[in-house]
């Protein structure tokens, strides 16, 4: 095949300042919905690399491109390198015309052979320099494969002899995107020192390496902590590729965790000897009469039909059935991404695979805090007695926790105990903690018994006894949440059976979730809300008290200083001094739709969906002005702490910018010189300059480290601009 230039029909190349960069255009939590420029279009990810053997190609690479939209495909470039006449007509027209693919091609460099035969005789240089000779788009370096038989010693010699080849791999390479693998074997320690070692080098794509024998062995709990140790030491703003990873059951739970980009022969391969990938493990072709999954490829033909086939002919049909199975796959778990439904989807996935199963429940056990359970159940607490690592992995996990948002459409569907794993749910359960604080001294009144809306079934009630000592809590599936929270996300949106809300309270559960609001030694007094009838004097005879006047401006104002608090980071006597001279403008059913100041400006609005609430320019400005704290300087991304009190997180952008985001224009990353640690993503922030002045106010689509280093997509959405 002749190319003009070395392509046909191609995608257009990106944008040459753009080349080799990676920008996240949508998140869920790690996972991430991203595009990688190159020379050969943008890719989007995550996404699939088939590999393709240059002497056996079971499926066309044009019909890859043409029928299938497969962006990008991955060959290797020691096997051209190997075969004289391959060698030559790359070298001559150059790989895209040798392979006949228009799109991204990703070569690897033999060390994957030296795995498999030994070792290959082809200089670390010279494969680095082939690559970039026959014109791929993202080469890899000759690293070294790490074996999960091989001693501590023995990988840590492996992983220092790659890192020790890196230099001379990265000057060869020069402008041509080039990989570099993270080995370390089954130990999460010398993981890390790869990663750390790894990333502070100039590669594009850090993929991670010598995990295929550890797929094989289906050793998927060994998997996600080399996932967890790997990719919360690497930098976030390079993509993360899992070198030799195609069966589709393992995507969701990667994913989740921030893989980017995965390679597979599995679809070939398993295809030969009739297995099919299915999103829950594989099925053999002599078993089934039926098929799993109806798919284009097989859409006109049944198993027995296929299994009566010529060999050839079965592998051709099986493997477009495994690449389409895969890519639903993959596309299903890029559409859980946009649901922030990622993490369920591996949960989901997790029941059906007794491996998977395995490395899921370390997952949840192992590096989650326990203090973060509000309630303990068996087959947790069952996996925790086996588990022997906690503690160990805090870090790596706060990586995971931190970066996660509570989605703010739909609700929490409740998937058994491991709903309070979820890292979204522990991200908010520790936003709660660690910024409510009680502004009462009497006795707990804990509500349970019934579903929200709560304030439909007894927010009249509350209204009697809000000018009370009593601090009042409301007991959902998800723990404790104080009465000014009844209507925020996720506790007040779960979507699960009836006896979750019946359960009788728990009075060390109780007890204990108190202790993480730092409330002790108080009177705990349940009150059964599941029947209403004669509620109101059977609560006043309970909490032995006459009923009240109606407090309902106490009551409002208290729900603003709760959600200012919690969601803004307000200092709690900040807050209260806002909303003691603040009038209230109320929906039609009796919540509050926006905040006004003694001066009639408009500073908040409650968003009535989920319970948050979106700060005005006004607003913004009142916050800003309370600022007890000096403005950050630099980016301090390993401090983890929420720092409570001390306000909504400042982002300050460089001078060029400011006048686009003064329009209301968002903010770009590479524009920024500084932001407080505690920035989380889908926070509200304060824009500011240089000199500390607002400049506008936005929600933040990143962590302190993605501002840090991304130099592309954007960082801040604005909100509005201050002109
Ligand atoms: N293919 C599968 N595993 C590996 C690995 O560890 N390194 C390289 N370069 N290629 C691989």
């Amino acid at each position: 095949m002749k190319w003009q230039d070395g392509r046909r029909d191609g995608p257009a190349k990106c944008r040459e300042k753009d080349l080799g960069r990676f920008e996240i255009y949508g998140r869920d939590g790690q996972a991430r919905l991203g595009k990688l420029h190159t020379a050969h279009g943008v890719l989007e990810t995550p996404c699939l690399l088939p590999v393709i053997n240059p002497n056996i190609r079971t499926i066309e690479p044009r019909e890859m491109w043409d029928k299938y939209g497969i962006q990008a495909l991955i060959t290797n470039s020691y096997v051209i390198w190997k075969h004289e006449n391959l060698k030559e007509e790359a070298l001559k027209e150059g790989v895209h015309s040798l392979i006949d693919f228009p799109g991204v091609i990703m070569t690897d460099s033999g060390t994957f052979q030296s795995y498999v035969y030994g070792d290959v005789e082809v200089g670390v240089e010279e494969i680095v320099q082939f690559q970039k000779d026959i014109g791929v788009d993202i080469a890899t370096m000759l690293d070294i494969f790490t074996r999960p038989d091989m001693t501590f010693a023995q990988v840590e010699k492996a992983v220092d002899e790659t890192i020790r080849r890196s230099d001379i791999s990265i000057k060869t390479a020069n402008e041509t995107m080039l990989n570099g693998p993270i080995q370390g074997g089954l130990f999460p320690e010398l993981r890390s020192k790869s990663a750390r070692g790894m990333g502070a080098l100039d590669f594009s794509i850090h993929p991670i390496g010598g995990i295929v024998p550890i797929m094989e062995q289906q050793k998927y709990r060994d998997l996600a902590k080399i996932m967890l140790a790997c990719k919360s030491n690497l930098p976030p703003n390079k993509p993360v590729h899992m070198f030799g990873c195609g069966h589709p059951m393992l995507f969701p739970m990667l994913v989740a965790m921030g893989a980017d980009l995965f390679d597979s022969a599995a679809y070939v391969l398993f295809a030969r000897d009739g297995r099919l990938l299915m999103p829950w493990g594989t099925e053999k072709i002599s078993n089934i009469e039926e098929w799993p999954i109806i798919m284009p490829a097989i859409a006109n033909i049944t198993p027995a039909e296929v299994r009566a086939m010529k060999k050839q002919e079965r592998t051709v049909i099986l493997s477009k059935y495994n690449l389409e199975i895969t890519l639903q796959e993959m596309s299903r778990c890029r559409q859980a991404i946009r649901d922030g439904t990622i993490w369920r989807l591996a949960e989901r996935r997790s029941h059906q695979h007794p491996a998977l199963r395995e490395a899921f429940l370390w997952l949840v056990t192992n590096p989650a805090r326990s203090s973060m359970e509000p309630i303990i159940m068996d087959e947790v607490s069952a996996a925790k007695e086996i588990g022997t690592e906690r503690g160990k992995w805090e870090e790596n996990w706060d990586w995971l926790v931190n970066a996660q948002t509570t989605p703010r459409n739909g609700s929490e569907s409740w998937g058994g105990q491991d709903t309070h794993h979820r890292p979204h749910i522990e991200m908010a359960r520790k936003r709660l903690f660690s910024r409510w604080k009680s502004r009462k001294s009497g006795d707990v009144v804990i509500f349970h018994g019934a579903s929200a809306p709560w304030r439909e079934r007894i927010g009249e009630l509350v209204d009697r006894i809000w000018s009370t000592d009593f601090e009042l809590f409301v007991q959902t599936p998800l723990g404790l949440v104080p009465w000014g929270l009844e209507d925020l996300n996720p506790w007040a949106h779960i979507e699960g059976p009836d006896w979750l809300w019946k359960r009788k309270p728990n009075f060390a559960a109780i007890q204990r979730e108190l202790g993480m609001f730092g409330i002790h030694n108080r009177r705990i007094i349940p009150v059964d809300i599941s029947d209403t009838e004669e509620l109101h004097s059977r609560v006043f005879k309970q909490l032995g008290i006459e009923p009240k006047e109606r407090t309902p401006i106490e009551k409002l104002q208290a729900q603003v200083v709760d959600k200012l608090c919690v969601l803004c980071n307000v200092d709690q006597d900040d807050a209260i001094g806002i909303c003691e001279d603040a009038t209230f403008v109320m929906s039609r059913t009796g919540r509050i739709r926006n905040v006004i100041d003694a001066s009639e400006s408009h500073l908040f609005s409650p968003r009535l969906a989920e319970g948050g609430i979106s700060l005005t320019v006004d607003g913004a400005r009142v916050l800003h002005a309370l600022r007890k704290v000096p403005a950050p300087i630099g980016f301090n991304s390993a401090d983890k702490s929420l720092y409570p009190g001390n306000g909504p997180a400042w982002v300050i952008i460089d001078d060029d910018a400011e006048p686009f985001v003064r329009e209301g224009r968002n903010v770009m990353h590479g524009f920024i010189l500084a932001c407080d640690s505690w920035i989380r993503p889908d926070e509200s922030v304060l824009i500011v300059n240089s000199s500390g002045e607002l400049v506008a106010i936005g929600r933040s689509q990143a962590t302190s480290g993605e501002m840090e280093s991304f130099t592309k997509g954007i960082a801040v959405k604005v909100r509005e601009g201050c002109p």
